[in-house]
Parts: structure tokens; sequence; C-alpha cells
């Protein structure tokens, strides 16, 4: 299956009840051939009405942070843990997450990133382990399945309390680090 084939079957997934409210799914945006790949909560208002991961408040932040180390969606991938919004930004449940998680494995398998990042605690805990505790764990790199992991607070929990922005910046440097060392060619052939 390509991306274009997953992301159509997708668009077109009734397997659970947050696609009855949405607008629009939102499966993801970036370069396939990207190392890098960020996976968030879930859509929120804006980015159901637009269709595309992190375009409201928190995406601003998102991309502010990821332009501190070169980043941008043009050369990593960004996408949710869910592709619909969760009625008024609930937690997405255990079952709308067991019903959409087949996604991103599909797009894991596609993109075979070397470096995987978790935003915030419904991301980590999903994809990293299950006893993570985000005020304690951000930027530590784990390794599961061939890649490497790491969680960064939330672009939301930033915008709420500011005083946590120093220890991502910090994260951020970290994940600077860790693409050098196991992707030595990103910075030289990606464009931001
Ligand atoms: N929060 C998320 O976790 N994902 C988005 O796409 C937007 C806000």
């Amino acid at each position: 299956m390509t991306m274009d084939q997953l992301r159509q079957t997708c668009l077109d997934c009734r397997q659970c009840n947050l696609s009855e409210t949405r607008n629009h799914v939102v499966f993801g945006v970036g370069p396939e051939e990207t190392p890098i790949l960020f996976v968030g909560e879930g859509p929120g208002q804006q980015e159901d009405l637009q269709g595309e991961p992190f375009v409201g408040p928190a995406g601003k932040l998102l991309d502010d942070m990821l332009s501190i180390i070169d980043l941008s969606r043009h050369n990593c991938y960004i996408t949710n843990i869910v592709k619909c919004r969760p009625p008024r930004n609930r937690d997405p449940l255990e079952t709308e997450q067991q019903a959409c998680i087949c996604y991103l494995r599909k797009q894991t398998l596609l993109l075979k990133p070397r470096i995987l990042v978790c935003l915030g605690r419904i991301a980590a805990t999903r994809l990293i382990d299950e006893q993570l505790r985000i005020t304690r764990d951000h930027g530590k790199w784990f390794q599961k399945g061939g890649i490497w992991m790491m969680a960064l607070y939330h672009p939301s929990a930033l915008l709420r309390d500011v005083t946590k922005r120093p220890d991502t910046f910090r994260d951020l440097k970290g994940l600077q680090a860790k693409i050098r060392e196991v992707c030595p060619d990103f910075y030289d052939t990606m464009t931001p």
C-alpha cells in the first residue's frame, strides 16, 4: 500500500464515533523521505476545519519550536495518534486510539523513520511506555524496534505553562544532537 492509498482509506474511515462529528480527517503532512516523525495527540478545532495537523495556536508554537533546530513541516512528517477531532478537545478514548492506531502503524512502516518524537503524554504513553511520566521523562531517549524515540511537552502545555519552555529548549537541542548522530546527512540534504 502506498501513502496515498493509506490516506484514502483513512479519509473514508468509519471505525469509531469520531467519524460522526469530524469535518475533516487529519491524516498527516510532510515529505515521505524524511527520517523524522512527530506524533501529537489528535486534531483540535482548527485542524478539524482545515484537515492539517498543528495549524491552530499550538501548531504556531510547534512551528517556532521546530525552526529553532532547522526543522519544519517541509523536512519532517507530522501526524497524530487519532486522525479525527475528539469533541471539545477531550483526550481520545482508549477505544478511539485502538481503532485509529493502525493508520499510524502503517504510516510508520511506510516512512521508516529513524527518530520519532512524541508530542505530549498521550502519544508518549501510547508509543514509548505506558508508565512514562512526561514531567519526569521528557527529553529522554528510548530505542524501540530500531527507532529512536523521545517525548517533548505538548505545545499546548507550553502555551499554558511558560515555565516548561527552558526544558523544552534543552530537549530540542538534544533532538538536534540525535539527528546529527543518527542521520548525519539530514541537515545537508533536507532544506527547512
Ligand atoms: N494538538 C495535537 O495534538 N494535534 C494537532 O494536530 C493539533 C493540536
